[in-house]
This record gives C-alpha cells, structure tokens and sequence, in this order.
C-alpha cells in the first residue's frame, strides 16, 4: 500500500466517524432566528447603496433574503450535477491513469456526502423561507462549473474526458472557503447561514485535501502531450467556474431589485455601481484557494498551464 492509498484508507475510517451524514443531526434554523441577520454585513454592497437604503430596512431584509437562497441554490446544484456526476465518474470508469480502489471508495464517500450537502441546502432554503415569509424570486436552471465542463469536453477528444473531469472536480472541489461565505475567525456564529455552511465546509476541509493528493498524482502521471491538452482548456474552465457566477450574481442582484419596481434611472446607476465592483480575474476572491490548490498539486510549475493561464487572464506577470 503506497502513501495516497494509506491516506485513502485513514479517511474513510474518519468519514466514518466525522462525516455530517454518518456522525451529526444538522442544524436547522427555527423562527427564534428569524432576527438575526442572514448574512454578514456588508456581503450583499448592493443593499448598502443610498437609493437602496431609503427603501428601508425591509427592502434590505428582502435583498439579503434572496441572496442567501441564490448561494444555498448553487449549493444544492453544484452538489448533484457537478461534483456527484464527477465523482461517480472517477469511482466507477476506467481511467488514463491508475487510480487505486480505495481512492475510487473515497470518491462514493464524498458522492454520499455532497448528496446529502445538497439535500440540506434545498431544506434550508424551503425552511428559510417559511421563517421569513419570503419567496425566492426563482430558481436557478444551470451550474456554472457544469456548464464549463460540458463546453471544455465539446473542445476535447472523448479519450481525454475522464482525465479532465478529475482535473475539474479537483478544482471544483476548492472553490469554497471559510473567506467566501464571509466566515471569518472572530464572526461570531449565529447567523442561521454559517451555522448551517459551518457543517458543510467541516466535510468541505476533508474533500479539499483528499482532491488535492488525488490531483498532485494523476497530473504527475499524465503524460506531457495530455498536460498540454488539458492545459489548454483550463482558462475556459475557470472562466465558467470563477468568472461566470460572479457577473449572474450581479445580473440577479439587479433583478431583485428591478422586482421592487426602481425607476429605471436609479437602476441603470445601480448597475454601473454592481458593473464597478466586478473585478479582474486575477482578483477574483475565488481564484485564490483554486491557485493554491493547482499549485499544492504541481499543476503551476508547469510551463504550459502557466502560459495558458497567462493568457486567459487568471495569471498576470
Ligand atoms: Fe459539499
Ligand atoms: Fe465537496
């Protein structure tokens, strides 16, 4: 048994004992919450903007409300048509290269867990919205990454399909930390949102570092011309999976507040602010703990992802 093996073997022995699903009753907010602000402040800058604010406190309460129900949407969504379908993929087919058997089991381990983190979003949304009385303005239809995924396999021979779904579910997988979701040391937990995200970036630590061994060995086994294929889609991936979200965020930011019924001047200056706060991609929140995840698995020291990344956009200098 060789080291990953080793480290496959300790985990499922700890997802035996620390998983949510196998070892915890979740949280599960409750009208008493129902004061406390959803979100921290300052998370949603659109609701802090002089034409939103004379709204008054209850407009902002809406705002916050339909943003926390867009991020636990992305949740129950990415969970089941991203990173399930990819970690079925990587259990259960062939692959280019050798993937050990017990790392295939820890792929259905964490298939069982992002099911369950993807049934508890949809049952905090539904149970947030009886709390509030507020309902969400919609649904969301498409994932991002899935989408990035599906347009980076268009590009690519079917031979080379399952070494890229690895590649992406590694990077998927280490899209979301504590600085994301605004949980920051000091935050003191009681919003009804980090509560309930707290449990699943618990599982969230376990997959990151798993996918992170798992990346550093199938990367350093492909061989050169695959690197360099794969290399090449890269940037088109992240454009969907860390640039996408950012710009519909915004887009349904603006729609929210278009529901309110703003006269369309004070909307188009709305939207120039929300346009104002978009940033390069190499300054991305998301793209940091990404970064670091490509280069903890070697993929950076490699001169054909560096200069594809180059230029994409994702790395300046
Ligand atoms: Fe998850
Ligand atoms: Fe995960």
């Amino acid at each position: 048994m060789d080291d990953f093996e080793t480290y496959c073997r300790d985990y499922l022995e700890a997802w035996e004992a620390r998983s949510t699903v196998r070892a915890m009753t979740r949280y599960r907010p409750s009208q008493a919450d129902s004061h406390v602000p959803l979100l921290p402040e300052g998370f949603v800058p659109l609701v802090d903007e002089p034409e939103v604010q004379a709204m008054g406190p209850e407009v902002k309460r809406l705002l916050v409300t339909q943003a926390c129900y867009r991020i636990m949407d992305g949740i129950a969504l990415i969970e089941t048509d991203m990173i399930c379908e990819c970690c079925r993929d990587l259990a259960h087919r062939s692959q280019l290269v050798e993937v050990p058997a017990l790392a295939r089991q820890v792929a259905l381990a964490i298939h069982t867990d992002e099911g369950y983190h993807s049934f508890a979003a949809r049952e905090f949304m539904d149970e947030l919205t009886e709390i509030t009385g507020i309902q969400p303005d919609g649904r969301l239809e498409d994932c991002s990454s899935r989408l990035g995924l599906d347009a980076v396999l268009a590009q690519l021979s079917p031979e080379l399909h399952g070494a890229f779904r690895m590649v992406a579910l590694s990077l998927t997988e280490n899209l979301v930390t504590d600085e994301v979701i605004g949980l920051v040391k000091e935050t003191e937990l009681i919003s009804p949102f980090h509560l309930n995200l707290r449990e699943h970036l618990m599982d969230e630590a376990r997959h990151q570092a798993f996918f992170r061994r798992l990346l550093r060995r199938v990367w350093a086994a492909f061989d050169p011309e695959i690197r360099t294929s794969l290399a090449q889609v890269l940037p088109l991936f992240l454009d969907f999976l860390l640039e996408r979200p950012m710009r519909e965020d915004a887009k349904a930011r603006l729609e929210s507040v278009h529901r309110l019924g703003l006269d369309g001047r004070t909307l188009e200056h709305l939207r120039l602010r929300e346009e104002a706060r978009l940033v390069a991609k190499a300054d991305n929140p998301t793209w940091g703990n990404v970064r670091r995840a490509m280069g903890d698995a070697g993929l950076l020291d490699a001169p054909e992802v560096q200069s594809a990344l180059r230029d994409g956009g994702w790395l300046v200098v």
